[in-house]
């Protein structure tokens, strides 16, 4: 069965237009737009791809190689996008097909290349296929391509398995049949609205790699993978007894994530992506109970890249930052992947909040902390990242040092998890907020017609306008830090790392003829000059060979 979409156009831009080297996603520096909070191209209060592409020069600018954009097709916007009714349309809240080639072209021509968002785990229950299904009834073939089952019980009224969904309560919804009657239930890890795909049924392999097809000929440089962990369930879908559903970095491996027949859709898919020219990519998004399973994902005939989530989870403590480090590189080694470091997404709580906080909130934190610490750790969190060997990511909005925000009025709330209690991740609204780029106007230069969520009243001067050009602004300390790392291509190259001897709670490494020290601790530290500071993210005093570097502070030196 196929289904009627909007016609692509004609792919000029099929084969990427970017010049480069030819393993340039090794140590890139990928920019995270959330396409709803980036830029607002037409006014109507819901940021757009007409927006994004008028800001690519910004992008550009600041000095990153690639841009991944969160889903724009169509969908009824359950949950933000990522339930998607047509995989080959974009939805009219962020524009049309064209506007997408338009956005693909002009980012190749800055140089910069284009990451889309993928989202196989699920479709949206608006999906041609899904309304199928329910109108077909029990015993179809259509049920077969998602998880359909009779409850337990009596009467069927309980669900099939003990499976929680990760925005809270039941994996499952039970349907009311065509004749009227309650009937069978159907699988959905996330909410009701995101029913999972059955991925042992060969029509959904085969859709998803038409829907690869389509827009590595619209020309997109490779996709984000989500719930890149998910798509096969454990035979017979298993009870999961006492078990912590709701920890997505558990230690064990769950029947819904992580299951070894994942990689093999993985093999099938490279071998799409390698039909095509100009280096493209994937990157999953893979929450795995230890690094050395995200290392699966990232074998030499599988994906190229996985964030790396418990590098994410990290407190702002130099041992545990020192393990996580030690133990990602050597668990890429092996595979040939390069490691990815990342400290903020549309996930989580903003790096610059969750730092301002105890350690052991995790990673949804509706607190807003020391604002100053948190900013002042977070400014040393993306100087040490940028430091290590691979390729990194970063949230919009994070160059601006912005905090979460954190006092959303309930009734302005959209993250679905807030609806369904109380999910591990109900608070995602508060890193969702449009960015500022100037310091007046109705929605700091978001757009003209307001901001879906409101911004705070002190964010015009966190603004692009307001930061740019200001010394130790925290945009000049990115734009700085990314012009540094592409001067100089030892920064991200290769898998090495020297650790120094420094006092407790500081981390210190060599790379090469660089040096970078990561003040964790509440006081200022002495540390041996190392040669010349290229960057620090505080004011370094340097006397007598010995350089004094203050509570909570990076500093990036050049023996040369
Ligand atoms: C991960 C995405 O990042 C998140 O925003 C979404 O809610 C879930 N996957 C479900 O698609």
């Amino acid at each position: 069965m196929s289904q009627q979409h909007s016609a692509a156009p004609a792919p000029t831009s099929a084969v990427s237009a970017v010049e480069g080297r030819p393993d340039w996603w090794r140590d890139a520096v990928i920019y995270q737009v959330y396409p709803r909070s980036f830029a607002d191209g037409n006014g109507d209060g819901m940021g757009d791809l007409e927006g994004v592409r008028t800001r690519l020069p910004y992008l550009r600018d600041l000095g990153v190689d690639a841009v991944w954009l969160s889903p724009f097709y169509a969908s009824p916007q359950a949950d933000a996008g990522y339930d998607v009714a047509d995989y080959r349309a974009v939805d009219p809240m962020f524009g049309t097909l064209l506007d997408a080639d338009a956005l693909i072209r002009d980012a190749h021509a800055l140089g910069l290349r284009i990451i889309v968002d993928l989202v196989p785990n699920h479709s949206s229950d608006q999906y041609e296929w899904f309304k199928r299904a329910l109108a077909e009834g029990p015993g179809s073939p259509s049920r077969d391509r998602y998880h359909f089952r009779p409850g337990k019980g009596k009467n069927g009224e309980l669900p099939p398995n003990d499976w929680e969904s990760i925005f809270g309560g039941p994996a499952w919804t039970r349907v009311t049949e065509p004749d009227g009657t309650p009937g069978e239930w159907y699988l959905h890890l996330f909410a009701p609205e995101q029913p999972d795909f059955n991925w042992e049924h060969p029509a959904v392999g085969d859709e998803f790699r038409s829907i690869l097809r389509f827009w590595l000929d619209m020309g997109v440089d490779g996709f984000r993978i989500d719930v890149a962990h998910g798509m096969v369930k454990a035979e017979g879908l298993p009870d999961l007894g006492d078990h912590e559903q709701l920890t997505l970095l558990g230690n064990d491996v769950m029947p819904f994530f992580d299951q070894d027949g994942v990689h093999d859709i993985y093999r099938e898919w490279r071998l799409v992506l390698d039909e095509y020219s100009g280096d493209r990519i994937f990157v999953a998004e893979a929450w795995t109970p230890t690094v050395e399973r995200t290392a699966n994902y990232v074998r030499p005939d599988e994906l190229h890249q996985a964030f790396n989530f418990q590098y994410l989870a990290t407190h702002w403590d130099a041992a545990e930052l020192r393990t996580v480090i030690n133990r990602t590189l050597d668990a890429m080694r092996p595979v040939g992947a390069p490691a990815t470091w990342v400290l903020s997404n549309h996930d989580v709580t903003r790096h610059a909040t969750r730092f301002a906080n105890p350690a052991g909130l995790g990673t949804q934190i509706r607190l807003a902390g020391d604002r100053e610490v948190g900013l002042r750790r977070a400014r040393a969190a993306t100087l040490l990242m940028l430091a290590l060997p691979g390729s990194a990511y970063v949230y919009q909005g994070e160059e601006l040092g912005l905090p979460d925000v954190v006092d959303l009025p309930d009734d302005v709330r959209q993250d679905p998890a807030y609806f369904r209690g109380a999910g591990q991740d109900g608070f995602r609204d508060g890193c969702r907020v449009p960015i500022p780029w100037t310091r007046t106007g109705p929605s700091y230069g978001f757009g003209d017609g307001g901001s879906w969520l409101p911004q705070p009243a002190d964010w015009g001067g966190l603004s692009v306008e307001a930061q740019t050009g200001e010394p130790g602004s925290t945009l000049e300390l990115y734009r700085a830090a990314l012009a540094v790392r592409r001067e100089r291509a030892d920064l991200g190259a290769g898998d090495a790392v020297e650790w120094l001897r420094a006092p407790e709670g500081v981390l210190a490494f060599r790379r090469g003829e660089f040096v970078c020290v990561a003040n964790t601790t509440g006081e200022s530290v002495p540390m041996p000059a190392y040669g010349r500071v290229l960057l620090a993210s505080g004011e370094i005093t340097e006397a007598a060979g010995e350089a004094k570097v203050p509570a909570d502070t990076a500093v990036w030196w050049s023996a040369s």
